[in-house]
């Protein structure tokens, strides 16, 4: 699993490299950059950063001003209509240093080709840990190059001034679109002449909306920016943990965004918790606490979560962090082990030992540890919920033991056994001051495995979180808690995944040719019901689930004849047979000697997807938004079938006996 979590990040950074659109820096169409960029709202009292950067390009198609950087800009703030006031007077600080240095970015392809980087000179200034607290309109103004001007609106929004909420539980469904919900409601509830008898809890939630993912620069966004997007209030750039990118080399240097766990740690005091299935310095956690423009600094990372923010300069300290998050559950023990992915090789076990961390390596440890202290629970590469459930065989042999010791990792908790854990400690440590507590709590390898397209297994783990939040339910109830629990689901961003038919599986190992398999495929009419069977027994309370036992919430049985036959909007060289990868995580294509990947030949036997009697594409499976204003609109928040928006508009007009 850690060489497909780092194939995935290789390939993002690849990405970056071979977009279409190329950009100098994001954020800054013109020579003169500010960050926060225009149009940044704030939170009033949230710390952050301001960069500001000159570019001159000495080559290129912006190439200006002999390639001198202007050292005499010049930068103010005004509140409303005020006097715009240069910084250091409007903030009360001193006249940052002046910084230099150059970088090289490709203007396009061409220039990419062509081996042709355009070279970029920059003078800057970087003012640091700033907070607006006055609630308003802000015009942050750079000038240089005598005459050019760049303008930043910024808008500090009006404080809710009650608070609502005591604790938050905030869950993230990592890539997950509606499209995934509807096909895990398909293969694990069971349905009646076209109506489910059971539910996703997800279904039963009060409120429903939907939320735009772009980043500040790129349409398509990156976990690392959706999460600070999430946490922050803040866009930022794809790769890049609540920091606006800069183009200086240093990526701890960034100007720096203070995030909502920081700010509950720093203005309640309260108890913060992290909690994912994938290794813990990835993105969506790291995002909680961490600041750098390279999401991949696993190893600093996890030292920002103990440390707060690496220094910029001995005078200086971010005046706020996670100061050790009260639990942290995840993967990831070769950053913890000492070793060359840990803190400069050091045991960083031993390190959140020392601030006062019972650290636990399996689900035994983890149920049986105390909730008085904080936790750090790390417990593998972190196997899918089916592979934990329907294949255990496929945790033997992969010596990923948390310890370090070489032996397998075979006990490992679930997101619901992580999070009613965590909730339990955070519940405990807020006991005193009651404070109440935060937690972020995510299902990571629904986007893990929607990458690889391991259908079955991204279904599992979004399964496993609406597991999850079902429990946590109960449990809030169970310890008093539920009604004072904000409870909020969403995904960072979504994949190109929908289902189109149903396969018979049998048919397609059957036949010899591919339109010979793709016939196997059943659209429309032939797409038939769901053979997935889900049990109304209850799950055993222990760890061991036999297979076929899995009901309800699950399915029965993954391997049925009949399957779903889903594709992907975007997807590398690949084949699908349709039926559940058997042997652990797919991986659909491999790399020639030329670095391109094509059709791994151990993967799938089929080609192809609908039938080769289909002109067109074809309908898929996705629930469909509804979106309504007005007198009667409160009735068609939630998730409903298509017959009750009859209903829902009828009672609006009560068009009902009872109404006449
Ligand atoms: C900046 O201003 C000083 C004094 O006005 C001047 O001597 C210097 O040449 C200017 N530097 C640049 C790069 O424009
Ligand atoms: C800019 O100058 C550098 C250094 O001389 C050179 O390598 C590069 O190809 C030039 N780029 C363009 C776009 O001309
Ligand atoms: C590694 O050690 C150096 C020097 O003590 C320190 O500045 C740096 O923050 C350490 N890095 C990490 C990731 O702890
Ligand atoms: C350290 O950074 C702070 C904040 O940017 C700055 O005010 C200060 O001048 C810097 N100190 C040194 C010695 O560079
Ligand atoms: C769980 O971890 C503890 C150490 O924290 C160890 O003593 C125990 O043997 C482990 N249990 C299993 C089942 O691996
Ligand atoms: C776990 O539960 C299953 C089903 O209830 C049972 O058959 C099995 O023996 C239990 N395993 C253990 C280790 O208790």
């Amino acid at each position: 699993m850690l060489g497909i979590a780092a194939t995935l990040i290789g390939a993002c950074t690849f990405g970056q490299v071979a977009a279409q659109t190329f950009q100098r820096l994001g954020g800054c169409p013109k020579l003169g950059c500010v960050f926060p960029p225009d149009r940044t709202d704030f939170l009033s009292g949230q710390f952050f950063d301001i960069r500001v950067e000159v570019h001159a390009p000495i080559n290129g198609s912006e190439a200006a001003h002999g390639g001198v950087a202007d050292e005499n800009f010049t930068f103010c703030i005004q509140r409303g209509r005020g006097e715009c006031q240069s910084a250091t007077r409007f903030f009360s600080v001193k006249e940052p240093t002046l910084e230099k240095w150059t970088f090289s970015y490709f203007e396009d392809l061409f220039a990419r080709d062509a081996g042709a980087p355009s070279i970029v000179n920059v003078a800057s200034k970087a003012y640091r840990g700033l907070t607006l607290t006055t609630p308003g309109e802000y015009t942050a103004r750079l000038k240089y190059f005598s005459g050019s001007e760049t303008v930043a609106n910024w808008v500090v929004r009006e404080p809710a001034t009650k608070r609502k909420a005591k604790n938050v539980l905030f869950f993230i469904g990592d890539g997950m679109t509606q499209s995934m919900i509807t096909a895990a409601r398909l293969i694990a509830h069971k349905s009646i002449n076209g109506r489910y008898q059971t539910l996703m809890q997800m279904d039963q939630m009060d409120n429903l909306g939907h939320q735009m993912t772009h980043s500040l620069d790129s349409f398509i966004t990156d976990s690392a920016n959706s999460a600070t997007a999430l946490y922050t209030g803040k866009k930022a750039s794809v790769s890049a943990l609540n920091v606006y990118a800069d183009s200086s080399k240093n990526s701890f240097d960034d100007p720096k965004i203070e995030t909502i766990a920081e700010m509950f740690r720093r203005r309640i005091g309260g108890p913060i918790g992290m909690v994912s299935t994938a290794v813990i310095a990835d993105a969506t956690p790291a995002a909680l606490c961490a600041h750098t423009r390279d999401r991949d600094r696993f190893p600093e990372i996890v030292a920002e979560y103990l440390n707060n923010a690496i220094a910029i300069n001995s005078t200086f300290t971010w005046p706020t962090g996670c100061s050790g998050p009260d639990v942290v559950f995840g993967g990831g023990a070769e950053n913890f082990i000492a070793g060359p992915s840990s803190p400069n090789g050091t045991d960083f076990y031993a390190a959140y030992r020392a601030k006062g961390y019972n650290v636990v390596w399996n689900n035994t440890a983890l149920q049986a540890v105390g909730n008085d202290k904080k936790v750090l629970g790390i417990f593998s590469s972190m196997a899918k919920w089916v592979d934990r459930n329907v294949f255990p065989q496929n945790l033997r042999g992969l010596k990923d033991s948390p310890s370090g010791d070489g032996t397998d990792a075979v006990d490992q908790p679930g997101l619901k056994q992580m999070t009613i854990k965590a909730i339990d400690i955070l519940q405990q440590r807020q006991k005193q001051k009651k404070t109440g507590w935060f937690m972020m709590s995510e299902a990571a390898s629904i986007d893990k495995m929607m990458h690889v397209l391991d259908y079955d297994r991204a279904l599992g783990e979004l399964l496993e979180l609406d597991d999850t939040i079902r429990a946590s339910i109960e449990h809030l109830k169970k310890i008093g808690e539920y009604e004072d629990t904000l409870i909020v689901i969403t995904a960072d961003h979504g994949h190109g995944f929908d289902v189109f038919g149903g396969a018979d599986t049998k048919y397609l190992a059957a036949q010899t040719t591919d339109i010979g398999k793709r016939s196997a495929v059943g659209v429309y009419q032939n797409s038939g019901l769901s053979g997935y069977t889900v049990t109304e027994g209850s799950l055993p309370n222990n760890n061991t689930v036999i297979f076929g036992s899995q009901g309800p919430n699950f399915p029965v049985q993954w391997n049925p004849r009949y399957t779903y036959a889903a594709g992907f909007g975007a997807n590398p060289d690949h084949r699908e047979d349709y039926a559940i990868n058997q042997a652990g995580p797919r991986l659909p294509a491999t790399p020639g000697d030329d670095g391109i990947f094509r059709v791994n030949p151990q993967d799938q036997p089929a080609d192809g997807t609908i039938p080769g009697d289909q002109p067109q594409g074809v309908h898929s499976l996705t629930d469909v938004s509804v979106f309504a204003n007005g007198p009667g609109s409160e009735t068609f928040r939630g998730v409903y079938n298509n017959i009750d928006i009859f209903f829902k508009i009828a009672d609006a007009l009560a068009l009902g006996s009872s109404g006449r």
